[in-house]
């Protein structure tokens, strides 16, 4: 069984939320249940106590009105992008992702990786034991495009979560990257054929590969934040130090006007190159680094292999305290 199926009681939830820290009252999910303000919860026997539990498709009902996050004020559209692989790109994009949907904020991640990363990460497969119960074909924006669909909606998938949607990618999506190459308003194509159909999102992500393609200038294109993870490791560094050229030189030719462009120390270690570098990029940019490096960590891999965010996996870990405060950093700065 995944650790997401499991019931979560008053305590779990507590201490997923941090209910304690901000909110004196121990009562409190109880009364706002009582009361009919959050989803009813059933009751598990303990011994003889009967004990509230909630599933995880309540919770961000309980985190619109318990959680760490307040509503956006407006529609943010986030390009998470860094010319590296290994940053944790697609980690952090999920963990986001996640976070906000549980905190009851609707969102949608659109994949566009040939790797597919997101999509593994945030879809459960049932295990399948004969051929007739594979999954139906999946299709996504390539399918979109190909198919000419007239309606978005059709290729997008639910997840465990209510307000957690994915477009998800399929290996064709490579296809759609040369595609994209002869269209006319060749960096627009996303703006011009179906970003005007997902208003109902109030955070739309964007998980990019590291390499330079149609689908990276489409979804710079289309956000008002960029999000880059910079891995604190001699690799990242060297690389990033001309890596990042080519998006203020694509930013300025295109005259973008993104609302924030966000650094996301990550990978940070105890080690003193980690340490040097993580100073280095706060010197070199400024208030543009979130103050909050994201460590290295199994956590973050044993998370990942279990699909479900690193607060839903352990919210003590030193790992999730690195999101809860990287998080509601960036939340702040948006809104
Ligand atoms: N906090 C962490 N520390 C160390 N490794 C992590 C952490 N979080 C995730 N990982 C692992 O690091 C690898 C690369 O992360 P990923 O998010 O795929 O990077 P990118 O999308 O930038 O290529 C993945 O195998 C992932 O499971
Ligand atoms: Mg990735």
């Amino acid at each position: 069984m995944e650790f997401t199926d499991k019931g979560w009681t008053t305590t779990d939830i507590g201490r997923l939320f941090r209910i304690p820290e901000r909110i004196k009252s121990q009562k409190t999910l109880v009364n706002a249940e009582e009361r009919g303000e959050i989803p009813i919860a059933s009751r598990i026997l303990r011994g003889k106590i009967p004990v509230r539990q909630w599933t995880i498709g309540q919770l961000p009902a309980i985190g619109e009105k318990f959680g760490f996050l307040a509503k956006p004020n407006s529609q943010k559209i986030i390009c998470i992008y860094t010319p590296k692989g290994g940053v944790l790109k697609t980690s952090f994009a999920y963990n986001l992702a996640r976070i906000l949907a549980l905190n009851g904020i609707k969102t949608l991640i659109i994949g566009l990786d040939f790797q597919c990363s997101i999509t593994n990460y945030s879809l459960t497969r049932e295990p399948v034991d004969s051929i007739d119960k594979m999954p139906t074909k999946m299709f996504g924006l390539y399918h979109y495009f190909s198919e000419k669909l007239n309606d978005i909606k059709q290729i997008i998938l639910k997840t465990s979560l209510p307000t957690l949607d994915i477009l998800p990618e399929v290996p064709e999506i490579f296809a759609l990257d040369k595609k994209l190459r002869l269209e006319p308003r060749r960096e627009y194509v996303f703006i011009d054929k179906f970003m005007g159909q997902l208003n109902n999102y109030e955070v739309i992500i964007f998980d990019n590969s590291p390499s330079w393609n149609q689908l990276v200038e489409n979804s710079l294109t289309a956000s008002n934040v960029v999000l880059s993870p910079m891995g604190c490791e001699p690799e990242s560094f060297e690389a990033l130090q001309t890596n990042f050229e080519i998006i203020f030189e694509f930013q300025k030719a295109l005259k973008l006007n993104w609302e924030h462009f966000i650094q996301i120390p990550t990978l940070l270690e105890k080690t003193n190159i980690s340490q040097q570098i993580y100073a280095a990029y706060l010197n070199l940019y400024g208030n543009r680094v979130v103050p909050f490096p994201i460590r290295r960590s199994v956590t973050g891999q044993d998370a990942r292999v279990l699909k479900h965010s690193v607060i839903e996996q352990d919210p003590s870990s030193p790992l999730a305290q690195d999101y809860y405060d990287a998080i509601r950093n960036i939340w702040e700065r948006l809104n």
